[in-house]
């Protein structure tokens, strides 16, 4: 697929909602500890949404850093792309709350569901968008509130403001879904694309989606059953998010690095031209082990899921953000970006700075 493209990024933003919570934190409220949580997955601390704050909220300000970023206004914006597995509503899509709050009324904004690898797919709809003079502007936002769906109900000792210890039907019940729990964390992040000159953009695409492995990681409630959310469904967690992780690892492991060798195929360079790695942060030890088949040097491949966990469809742009803004990412170079998620959906891009 190598062709002319439209990709180029010309702002980011972030937004991390309230103060982080460690490891030591969420071992109040369940039996994990922080030495089996660094050593499995590289995580030392994620940040939870706040009740009653949806994912338009984390993203409104991403949003404006971003636009600010780029020296666009709200106004400038003509399309919205809107990445979240974790809307403020069931529906509509966040996309329209965003446009309300940034004041982008009328402008389109399309709410997608590819959970982590959402990234992958957002960057093939902008660059598609701007080639076919659809948009001149894009604004794309990640962002998760995944705190509604942790598996206690005791935030007054997981915070420590409450010396009390939790019931022991409260414990047990944190503990059944702690290899879930301990992975997700919150936040916001956003970039502002537009057309490229000089041969940039995105250079290579790869993305997939394989149906077969949907019971590997979903949220069982929805609208197969009558009503959608009964006691049945609250009682029996049917919200918590199931996830089968050694399967969700192993595809990782072993689907990643083959959309790599492809995407850098079809932009016409070799793996070890690419200058950064941006992957998705699931688990520290998938990037160790997608980098080792690629024979990449780890400087490469920078991470930052020892901050803030996996933050889903934000991860990305958040991780993007920091780079750019402490200078590591520079005019010119050539970037592939790496991600896979609930779907199973994956992919990765090769872009030219
Ligand atoms: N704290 C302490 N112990 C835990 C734990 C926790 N938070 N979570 C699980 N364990 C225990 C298990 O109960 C099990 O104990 P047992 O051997 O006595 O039965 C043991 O640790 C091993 O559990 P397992 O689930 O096999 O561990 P793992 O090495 O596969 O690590 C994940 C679990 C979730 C960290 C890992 O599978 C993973 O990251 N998978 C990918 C998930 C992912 O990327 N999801 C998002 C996709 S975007």
């Amino acid at each position: 697929m190598s062709k002319k493209s439209g990709f180029k990024i010309i702002g980011t933003g972030r937004y991390l909602p309230g103060r982080p919570y460690t490891n030591h934190d969420l071992a109040r409220v369940m039996d994990t500890d922080d030495e089996w949580i660094v050593r499995r997955t590289g995580i030392r601390q994620r940040h939870f949404c706040p009740e009653g704050v949806g994912v338009s909220d984390l993203a409104l300000p991403a949003a404006k850093q971003a636009l600010e970023d780029a020296g666009r206004a709200p106004t400038d914006v003509d399309y919205i792309l809107f990445n979240t597995m974790t809307p403020d509503h069931v529906f509509p899509g966040s996309g329209p709350l965003l446009g309300e709050k940034l004041g982008c009324v009328g402008v389109p904004a399309l709410d997608l569901r590819t959970q982590c690898a959402a990234m992958m797919f957002s960057m093939q709809v902008a660059d598609s968008l701007l080639i076919s003079g659809a948009a001149k502007t894009i604004l794309i936002v990640g962002a998760e509130a995944h705190a509604g769906f942790m598996p206690w109900s005791d935030w007054d000792i997981l915070e420590g403001t409450s010396d009390k210890k939790p019931e022991p039907e409260d414990w047990d019940r944190a503990t059944r879904h702690r290899g879930l729990a301990i992975l997700f964390g919150d936040g916001a992040g956003a970039m502002v694309v537009e057309s490229g000159e000089n041969g940039g953009g995105v250079l290579g695409m790869d993305v997939h989606t394989d149906g077969c492995h949907v019971d590997k990681l979903l949220i069982p409630a929805g609208f197969r059953t009558r009503p959608f959310i009964s006691k049945r469904t609250v009682e029996e967690d049917l919200w918590i998010p199931t996830m089968q992780g050694r399967d969700v690892f192993k595809y990782a492991v072993t689907e990643l690095p083959k959309s790599i060798r492809r995407a850098c195929e079809r932009a016409g360079v070799g793996v070890g031209d690419v200058d950064w790695f941006v992957a998705h942060q699931a688990n520290q030890r998938i990037n160790d082990v997608v980098r080792e088949r690629l024979d990449v040097a780890p400087e490469k491949v920078p991470s930052n899921i020892a901050r803030y966990g996996n933050t889903s469809a934000a991860t990305i742009p958040i991780l993007l953000d920091e780079m750019r803004r402490d200078g590591r990412l520079q005019e010119g170079q050539l970037v592939c970006f790496l991600a896979l998620g609930a779907g199973i959906h994956w992919g990765s891009a090769v872009v030219r700075l």
